[in-house]
């Protein structure tokens, strides 16, 4: 049996390491590219989902974390530090963990999810609240890895889209070539720059007739990148992705428009209607910034924008069990029974 040995062994040659980079990893990537057969039909495309959030930490986050914490390891760093709206952290603390590292995170007071918290803190790291948004984090994060001997693990690092865009390869190597269109959510931008870099990366190489419309979607209260330049008071409830001011700005427009793709803004409502769709009828729980590439690509379709029987891959970034208070509230309370089997068959409305 063929055995996932982790990205960077499956990708060793395309990844900037050498027999000298100690390989820290959870042998993430290798990740489900699932058919999603309601999504089709209301679409008329050919869509897949590809199931980030079943990673080692939940989250697409680990493909960059791999990288850029076995080039921290390389590089002789014994402390890493990060920014995070919760996956970033999440991952960082674990793969520190395995690394030997001492990890500190900032993360915005009151807006990241409880699971995600409780990862970092499980994980050891060294937590900070902060009086302000992700932005606000990075900023103070930035100013510490240059002041202070830590390693910035945000998506600014350079390793970490190297790591990412290792997501497009997988994609590629299933298909046996790019989709016609790949819709992701966008926060920071770090992701959408990583996929556009993998799929350049293999076209150039021949290992695919062409690239894909580049489609992301951020939530309309943080949409930057549809306002044209940074909002200040960022709002969503996909808090993921409640970022105004994307670090990378220039690697993200330039996949939007080099690509003949666009970044547009789903609502918090779209975002909660795709999020139960994916649930309910596609058997994949997302957290609710996931399901904005979903959110976004009906809103594509029902524009008009695809072509019908494109192939899509939507990337759904997040397990939805980091943030499982949307799944809750949606729902009907649970009835409670006696220990009896009448009982029990009523409520369920068998009897
Ligand atoms: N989806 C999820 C679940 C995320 O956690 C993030 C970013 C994104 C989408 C957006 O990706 O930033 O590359 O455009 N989360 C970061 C974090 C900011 O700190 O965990 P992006």
């Amino acid at each position: 049996a063929r055995v996932w040995r982790g990205l960077i062994e499956e990708y060793r040659d395309r990844l900037p390491v050498t027999g000298a980079t100690p390989v820290v990893t959870l042998l993430e990537g290798g990740t489900p590219l699932l058919p999603a057969l309601r999504v089709s039909k209301l679409t008329g495309c050919e869509v897949f989902l590809k199931v980030e959030g079943a990673n080692p930490t939940g989250s697409f986050k680990d493909r960059g974390m791999t990288l850029a914490i076995s080039k921290a390891a390389e590089e002789g760093a014994k402390a890493v530090i990060c920014a995070s709206t919760g996956n970033t952290s999440a991952s960082a603390a674990a793969y520190a963990v395995r690394a030997g590292m001492t990890c500190a995170v900032l993360v915005p007071q009151g807006k990241i999810a409880m699971g995600k918290l409780a990862q970092a803190l499980v994980h050891g790291a060294r937590l900070l609240q902060v009086d302000g948004n992700f932005d606000d984090c990075l900023e103070l994060a930035r100013k510490l890895a240059v002041d202070y001997p830590v390693a910035l693990v945000n998506s600014v690092n350079k390793y970490r889209l190297q790591g990412q865009k290792t997501a497009a390869f997988e994609i590629v190597d299933a298909f046996g070539d790019a989709p016609d269109v790949h819709c992701l959510p966008v926060g920071n931008a770090g992701n959408i720059s990583a996929y556009w870099m993998g799929y350049q990366e293999y076209a150039g190489d021949g290992l695919a007739t062409r690239t894909p419309r580049m489609f992301g979607f951020q939530a309309s209260g943080a949409a930057p990148f549809v306002r044209g330049g940074p909002v200040a008071k960022p709002q969503t409830i996909a808090t993921a992705i409640r970022i105004g001011n994307p670090a990378s700005w220039d690697l993200a427009t330039a996949a939007r428009d080099d690509s003949g793709g666009l970044i547009d803004s789903v609502t918090d409502r779209q975002i909660l209607a795709a999020y139960r769709l994916l649930a309910r009828d596609e058997g994949v729980f997302v957290e609710p910034a996931s399901a904005a590439s979903v959110a976004g690509l009906l809103q594509s379709a029902e524009r008009g924008l695809l072509e019908p029987g494109s192939r899509v891959v939507c990337t759904v970034t997040g397990n939805g069990l980091k943030d499982p208070d949307w799944a809750i509230s949606g729902a009907p309370a649970p009835t409670t029974v006696k220990v009896d089997a009448h009982a029990a068959a009523s409520a369920l409305g068998l009897a």
